[in-house]
């Protein structure tokens, strides 16, 4: 009985991840909510049309200026159902916007025309995103060159990835199967032909998905040598010590002071522009050292290596 209403089921595509269900319901609602309005707003206008029609030269119309009541409903009525869409939409991004921390971590590089896909232990992939069925999986997105945006309608997720920064998507799929991923931001000539595959395997073909063709070192493994060839080390301990700047041991998710009163969490973001713009604001006891930016010396993906590697010593 029940899914006569469920509209999204029957033309959205299959549902195939654990947030598909709400998304659809909270569709389906405000498709309902228009279809009921329009009915009632457009058949109550033919029905005065007929009814209050103009029978003769003297019909003369009732002097009406105003009902509290009814306008008080027509206001207060919509307001209910307005505000429930919004706390409805609300509970389900807050859900959405909540990253797991016992996640599979993806890297996703978008490019014109393309995306990567690299796993912590470094294996890359192009086009596809593996992951294994019923596991949360966070994907921390950028971009090399213009704005793409990855979006598995299967999914009903979607978020932009923006040069410049990073940004960050989880799901969860309890369903085995292929699902199409979409570039859904126009970036270029073959902006169109930017389509991929999220595969959902089980936990095994995931594991030999890993094991085969992998790099020979991890993404932290890989930070720890931009950290020594880039010259980090010099200023930075990882074991705690200060020595010119600040250690990096324990730094990933903690809150950092600023020598301006203010705070922000280390994260990402935070690193990304720490490494490139690093006069930007300076860590408590640390006002007076200067840091030279490394704009331009480092790659998006060294930065992901050094990220990872920061992560790697909590
Ligand atoms: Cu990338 Cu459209």
């Amino acid at each position: 009985m029940l899914h006569m209403f469920a509209f999204a089921q029957s033309y959205m595509p299959i549902q195939g991840s654990t947030f598909a269900k709400g998304v659809d319901s909270l569709f389906d609602f405000t498709i309902w909510a228009s279809i009921i309005s329009f009915v009632i707003l457009i058949g109550g206008l033919v029905i005065f049309v007929v009814k209050y029609q103009r029978r003769s030269d003297n019909d003369k119309t009732a002097y009406i200026t105003h009902n509290v009541f009814l306008e008080f409903l027509w206001s207060f009525i919509p307001l209910c159902i307005f505000m429930g869409i919004f706390v409805w939409g609300y509970v389900l991004y807050k859900d959405m916007r909540q990253f797991p921390d016992n996640a599979i971590e993806v890297n996703v590089m978008g490019y014109q025309w393309g995306w990567t896909m690299t796993y912590s232990n470094g294996k890359q992939s192009g086009n596809e995103l593996v992951v294994p069925v019923g596991k949360p999986v966070v994907l921390t997105m950028t971009s090399k060159d213009v704005i793409h945006s990855f979006y598995v309608p299967s999914f009903r997720i979607k978020q932009d990835a923006v040069p410049g920064k990073r940004s960050k998507l989880w799901f969860q799929s309890d369903r085995l199967g292929d699902y199409e991923m979409f570039c859904t931001e126009y970036c270029g000539t073959a902006h169109s032909k930017m389509i991929g595959k999220v595969r959902v395997v089980t936990q095994a073909e995931f594991n030999e998905f890993l094991a085969k063709d992998k790099s020979k070192m991890t993404l932290a493994e890989l930070g720890q040598e931009a950290f020594n060839v880039k010259g980090c080390v010099a200023c930075h301990s990882v074991d705690g010590t200060v020595k010119v700047g600040p250690s990096f041991k324990g730094l990933w998710g903690s809150t950092v002071n600023h020598s301006d009163g203010t705070t922000a969490v280390f994260d990402e973001n935070y690193a990304r522009t720490s490494i490139l713009n690093p006069q930007e604001k300076f860590v408590a006891g640390f006002a007076n050292v200067i840091m030279p930016t490394y704009q331009g010396q480092v790659s998006e993906e060294e930065i992901t290596h050094l990220i990872e590697y920061i992560k790697s010593l909590k």
